[in-house]
């Protein structure tokens, strides 16, 4: 079965049974980890423990009790774009198991941010949600309305999410540029963060594939503006030292990397971004983390919270449990 198919059988199956309360317990009991030892407290917010389920996953909103039942600490949801976009054309989801890695090019596909803010507001469970927002893709012509498309999705989310992050690592502005251009990066913080409430802090999300330099310059650019937070890593366009055949590559061509090969990417950049923030910012470490060790490595390397996607398709539900529960028999021990 396709790796798409794959995820939106189960996807589907798990949405229905997760109006059964009976069916959460059971998830609950067999999954989760709970102990004071592993709660997070940062930017304001509580976390039960450092597990955050990555962006992506679910993009709308749709599986929250139950994502809530396998013992994650909070989860992000979206992208989500001001307006509804389907995506690309499918396929745009393969398994690359060589690698334990993904390769995706779904290009935000999402019901728009109206749907799954109304969504979110209406949500019972009580883990910290955050809201992953990027720009609709292809039908802004300039820099100012694909900026005023974060807005519109922005101004929604500050009401009912209990963080924001900025995806500036996806989309381009409409007109060629990214908003990893250290000038249009500004552009867009000035234009959002007067929109936003003390109470709900906002992180930005960097690619896996920004370089030293343009990483420094928006990171300083963030701590002048004063955002709360960071994201990283999103996936990579790279393909260096992969084990699957480069014919397969070939044949699946454009996409984002995730998992095992982003590794070292993400292990390193944890560390360069906290060496260059306010002691109090969060820093969320994600990619290729498949252990409760690589959990540990990265929380020991200055990560608030870690997040989680590949390796939930690889190892399935009882993942955060597992990370959870090395975490806390470390934690305890020390
Ligand atoms: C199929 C798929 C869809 C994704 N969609 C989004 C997205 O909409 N927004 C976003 O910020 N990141 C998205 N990501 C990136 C993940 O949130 C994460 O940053 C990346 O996959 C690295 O983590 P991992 O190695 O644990 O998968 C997506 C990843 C995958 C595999």
């Amino acid at each position: 079965m396709d790796a798409e198919t794959a995820h939106h059988t189960v996807f589907n199956q798990v949405k229905k049974l997760q109006k059964s309360d009976a069916f959460l317990k059971l998830v609950h009991d067999f999954t989760a980890v709970k102990s004071a030892s592993l709660e997070v407290t940062t930017s304001g917010l509580t976390f039960p423990n450092p597990v955050g389920l990555a962006a992506g996953f679910d993009k709308n909103a749709e599986l929250m009790p139950v994502l809530a039942a396998s013992g994650f600490g909070f989860l992000e949801i979206g992208s989500i774009t001001a307006r509804k976009s389907e995506g690309n054309p499918k396929p745009r989801m393969f398994r690359l198991p060589a690698d334990r890695a993904l390769i995706n090019r779904m290009g935000l596909n999402n019901e728009g941010a109206e749907p799954v803010t109304q969504r979110l507001s209406e949500r019972s469970i009580s883990l910290p949600v955050g809201v992953n927002i990027a720009k609709t893709p292809g039908i802004h012509k300039d820099t100012d309305s694909s900026i005023q498309d974060y807005v519109f999705s922005f101004r929604l989310a500050v009401e009912t999410a209990d963080y924001i992050t900025l995806n500036i690592s996806c989309p381009n502005t409409g007109d060629g540029k990214s908003f990893e251009d250290p000038e249009l990066f500004r552009k867009l913080l000035m234009a959002v963060l007067p929109h936003r409430l003390s109470s709900v802090p906002v992180f930005v999300k960097f690619s896996a594939d920004t370089g030293d330099k343009e990483l420094d310059e928006l990171i300083r650019i963030s701590e002048e503006l004063k955002v709360d937070g960071y994201v990283a890593v999103n996936t990579s366009n790279t393909r260096s030292g992969l084990k699957t055949a480069n014919e397969l590559l070939t044949k699946i061509g454009n996409g984002g990397l995730s998992g095992i090969p982003l590794q070292k990417n993400a292990d390193e950049r944890v560390v360069f971004i906290r060496e260059r923030v306010e002691p109090q910012k969060t820093v969320i470490s994600v990619g290729g983390i498949f252990t409760g060790e690589d959990a540990l490595r990265r929380l020991n390397a200055g990560a608030n919270l870690i997040q989680v996607y590949t390796a939930l398709v690889y190892e399935g539900p009882q993942l955060p449990g597992k990370i959870n529960d090395y975490l806390r028999n470390r934690l305890n021990r020390t």
